[in-house]
């Protein structure tokens, strides 16, 4: 059932591309280079009344929101928050009319997140779930479902989920784009075009782990390391900090790298280990002066960045290539580095990589 690979983790991993191909199935219309979600009851008409949103979910599903968060401010410019579900209920948080909440669920049945979902719906707002299990009882609860139609996910590490929410908010955000009539069509064609290349992009990455697992294996030893990135990349981070701490039991921590020299720069020692996200052409710069920082005070540096940024090569230990894409779809590409580090580096310490200790696979307690 594992089909060939040893854990349901990496086999969900090379999923990926096929995953990410059934999330955009049926919702492209090629023909009018428009994004379509036949099923929806989030009219364009509708949507285009939305002026506020609230993306509620916990871990990785959260993580996807920040990005969902950056995806449909630049998109469409409707302003959106996000909050951990189990933040969100006892927060208080104001309702204005026109607002949509957007839950993200893997299983459906984060019992967290079925409640915050509950608590939007109480104050009048319509919900729309983003989840991967059709009749589950956030779908059912929801107004409006998005399935990401990734296939089961066995493994507690989640991998092909969160890239399959990544692209169904990126879908999601086109189609809010439109309604909201903020995008041009020759953007807009172009986005769609660069979307319906990542999954043979993930492929490619896919097909240099090796390379990922001898860095994998020169970290296994650690007590703790950082994960640095800005924007997107900050939010990638916190993806990746999630998953090397859940399987691999190592203490790390994702930090905007601008915040750094307001006091984490004090951990930075001899020797430890940072990995850089550097995937924005916007913050290149930036990213590439907060490496410096790190060097400069004993760090041991991996960059991950687009192909081509050889500036950054130079201002690094070791470096980790991915395709070249929009800006706002990195994230999809960025994380799979993150992932197979995480993967090989659980595999290395002998864990048992698809069940970690003290969690569960879906967490239907509050
Ligand atoms: O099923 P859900 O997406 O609602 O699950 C939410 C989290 O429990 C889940 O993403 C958790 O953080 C993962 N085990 C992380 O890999």
């Amino acid at each position: 059932e594992k089909d060939g690979f040893a854990h349901y983790m990496q086999k969900e991993i090379y999923e990926q591309p096929r995953a990410l191909r059934n999330t955009m199935t049926g919702r492209i219309d090629t023909t009018e280079q428009k994004v379509i979600f036949p099923t929806l009851q989030l009219s364009e008409a509708s949507a285009k009344r939305v002026e506020k949103i609230y993306i509620v979910a916990c871990g990785t599903a959260y993580h996807a929101g920040l990005i969902g968060k950056h995806v449909i401010e630049r998109l469409a410019q409707i302003p959106v928050e996000v909050d951990v579900a189990s933040e969100f209920r006892y927060r208080r948080p104001l309702f204005q009319p026109n607002t949509l909440t957007i839950a993200v669920s893997q299983s459906g049945e984060t019992a967290d997140t079925l409640a915050a979902m509950r608590e939007a719906k109480r104050n009048g707002s319509a919900v729309l779930a983003i989840t991967n299990v059709v009749g589950s009882s956030i779908a059912r609860d929801a107004d409006d479902v998005i399935t990401t139609n990734a296939g089961p996910e066995i493994a507690v590490a989640s991998t092909k989920a969160y890239t399959s929410q990544l692209i169904a908010f990126y879908l999601l955000g086109i189609y809010l784009a439109q309604a909201k009539g903020t995008l041009d069509a020759d953007t807009r064609a172009s986005l769609l075009q660069q979307l319906t290349a990542l999954p043979d992009q993930v492929d490619h990455i896919l097909q240099h782990a090796d390379e990922i697992r001898h860095f994998a294996e020169s970290i296994k030893d650690e007590q703790h390391l950082f994960f640095i990135g800005r924007g997107l990349d900050h939010a990638v981070s916190m993806e990746g900090s999630l998953k090397l701490k859940e399987i691999s039991y190592i203490h790390s921590e994702a930090y905007a790298a601008g915040e750094l020299k307001h006091g984490t720069l004090a951990l930075i020692e001899e020797g430890t280990r940072v990995i850089a996200l550097a995937t924005q052409d916007e913050l290149h710069e930036k990213m590439i002066s907060n490496i410096t920082e790190v060097k400069a005070r004993g760090a041991k540096v991996l960059g991950i960045t687009l192909d081509g940024h050889v500036e950054l090569h130079r201002s690094v230990d070791d470096v980790c290539l991915i395709p070249q894409t929009d800006a706002l779809f990195t994230s999809v590409l960025g994380v799979i580095p993150l992932q197979l580090i995480s993967y090989y580096t659980s595999v290395a310490l002998g864990n048992d990589v698809d069940r970690p200790r003290n969690l569960a696979k879906s967490v239907t307690v509050e």
